[in-house]
């Protein structure tokens, strides 16, 4: 079983451990090897730590859990193999809300596990009164267009200095919010 709930204290070296991996399997040949070499888990799990502690500004992260059959190996009793972040924007002129971060480890990708986070945080988005929410993805990374599945529009382009490169990235939006509660619905069977 996968289940979604908002992150706890003691999901902060989980947290950290996804984005590490994530990060080095995604970012490969798009940021530079020295860069994806030298993050660490324990400095990403402290980071993780203060951010679910800080609700300011609508916050919130939410973690995908494996247990069960659904768990590696010895990790039955539940694993986060997967997060996401967000709050209200750092461009408000553009939207509202704002998904800071999506990441999953890869064996459990392709599963639904991204859109449900998606939900997640569009639902708390929608529920502290953001009526729109964008992200920023790089141009240079396929999940774009899982973005642009969900209906995300293109919204802005720009180039940002990261890891001693230029990197171009682009904003996705939906405007209103009710657009990606609808494209990240529950599927029902049968
Ligand atoms: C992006 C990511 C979170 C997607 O999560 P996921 O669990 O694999 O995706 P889902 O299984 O929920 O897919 C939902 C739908 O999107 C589609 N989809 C998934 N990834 C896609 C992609 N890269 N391009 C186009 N469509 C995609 C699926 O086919 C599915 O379609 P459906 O409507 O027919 O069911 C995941 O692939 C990931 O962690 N990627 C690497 C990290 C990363 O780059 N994060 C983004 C940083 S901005």
């Amino acid at each position: 079983m996968i289940s979604i709930r908002r992150a706890r204290p003691g999901d902060a070296a989980g947290i950290g451990a996804v984005h590490v991996a994530a990060w080095r399997s995604a970012y490969a040949g798009m940021l530079p090897d020295a860069y994806l070499t030298n993050l660490s888990v324990v400095r990403h799990a402290a980071q993780y730590a203060r951010g679910i502690a800080d609700r300011s500004d609508g916050h919130a992260i939410f973690v995908a859990v494996a247990s069960g059959a659904d768990a590696p190996p010895g990790r039955e009793s539940g694993m986060v193999v997967g997060f996401a972040s967000g709050g209200r924007s750092r461009r408000p002129a553009t939207a509202e809300g704002e998904v800071e971060t999506l990441y999953l480890l890869d064996d459990f990708r392709d599963r639904g596990v991204g859109r449900r986070l998606m939900r997640a945080m569009a639902a708390h988005l929608a529920a502290v009164g953001c009526r729109s929410v964008m992200l920023w993805v790089l141009a240079a990374n396929p999940t774009r267009w899982f973005y642009q599945h969900l209906g995300g529009r293109l919204t802005a382009q720009e180039i940002i200095r990261f890891a001693g490169m230029d990197l171009q990235q682009m904003a996705f939006l939906w405007d209103p919010i009710d657009s990606l509660l609808a494209a990240t619905a529950p599927v029902r069977e049968g």
